[in-house]
């Protein structure tokens, strides 16, 4: 998509950006940078503060407190109209208006963002989320990851330089939402930064360059692998046939292994600074134990278990 060269700079930056309701912190002092181009996941459990965050960066809520720059811009009142022009927002519930044809949707907000040259935004949106042939279908009657599409055809009408998406593949089967996950990585190809919210984590962990761990407060932020590497030690896991009759006489003080403990009847977690060289002795031991050995593999957390680390389980909402 040809679009005018960005300013340079971080396409969002927050400092100590605070959202106060009446008696309740929506979010709490993040602070945080979204590079251009990259696909940045703003995940926590529902509460978490997600909703507000993008409703504030997208200009329809003041902040309480702190400061943001979004698409270059200085997040202030005097600049929401500049703002709106350089980012779209597809909110929670798209809001499309299910009497008219999806072409009627497209041209009506077109005209309301007054993109120019309309027509051809329209087909060049139309066909970036696969919907041309579909223009003349009543949106009401078009299943909800149609029309989660019609909405992110409206979303790129004005040819943002960053995309809020609101939890957009919420409520739709797995193959509509890879549907939404692919229209993601094809927006990255085309140098949109997107700023993701989310509460599944294997949607996090699939699209986004990098995550920020949300619950009021920001908990982590950065690639989804240096997390697992921050938070979590690695790991070999053993499997036996049968119990160890003494797991700590085998499993302790081996060479490399830090800690361990057991894993369900037959099974031992152990903690080690490099599982390839912690691996032969503790074979070996095994072996030497008598331990009739059905696995040892390395373990590697998953962005679920950081998330569990910061985020509180008991607030937490479960996929
Ligand atoms: N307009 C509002 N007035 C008062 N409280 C609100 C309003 N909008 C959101 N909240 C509160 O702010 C918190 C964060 O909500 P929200 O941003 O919607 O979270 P999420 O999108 O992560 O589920 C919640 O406690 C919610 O009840
Ligand atoms: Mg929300």
């Amino acid at each position: 998509m040809a679009r005018v060269r960005p300013p340079p700079g971080p396409a969002i930056s927050a400092r100590r950006l605070t959202k106060r309701f009446a008696g309740r912190v929506a979010f709490d002092e993040l602070t945080f940078e979204v590079e251009r181009g990259e696909v940045f996941g703003f995940l926590g459990p529902n509460g978490a503060g997600k909703t507000t965050t993008v409703r504030t960066l997208g200009t329809l809520l003041a902040p309480t407190s702190g400061a943001a720059t979004v698409a270059g811009l200085p997040l202030t009142p005097a600049n929401g109209a500049r703002i709106r022009r350089r980012i779209a927002v597809l909110p929670e519930s798209p809001g499309l208006y299910l009497r008219l044809s999806v072409m009627e949707n497209l041209r009506c907000f077109a005209g309301l963002y007054e993109v120019p040259a309309p027509a051809a935004r329209i087909e060049r949106a139309l066909r970036a989320v696969d919907l041309t042939g579909r223009d003349r279908d009543i949106c009401g009657t078009l299943s909800k990851g149609l029309r989660q599409r019609v909405a992110l055809a409206r979303a790129l009408l004005a040819d943002p330089q960053v995309i809020f998406l609101d939890e957009p593949a919420s409520g739709l089967d797995p193959a509509a939402a890879r549907e939404v996950h692919d229209l993601i990585g094809g927006l990255r190809r085309d140098g949109v930064t997107v700023f993701l919210t989310t509460h599944r984590l294997e949607e996090a962990e699939r699209l986004c360059d990098r995550v920020a761990i949300l619950n009021t407060t920001l908990r982590a932020a950065g690639r989804p692998a240096e997390l697992r590497e921050r938070l979590f030690a690695p790991a070999l896991t053993v499997r036996t046939a049968v119990p160890l009759p003494d797991p700590g006489r085998v499993l302790s003080g081996l060479p490399g292994v830090e800690g361990w403990r057991q894993d369900g009847v037959a099974g031992y977690v152990l903690t080690v600074a490099d599982p390839a060289a912690a691996a032969p002795a503790l074979t070996r031991a095994l072996v030497a134990a008598g331990a009739d050995v059905l696995s040892i593999v390395p373990t590697r957390p998953t962005l679920e278990d950081v998330y569990f680390e910061l985020v509180d389980p008991g607030q937490a909402d479960r996929p």
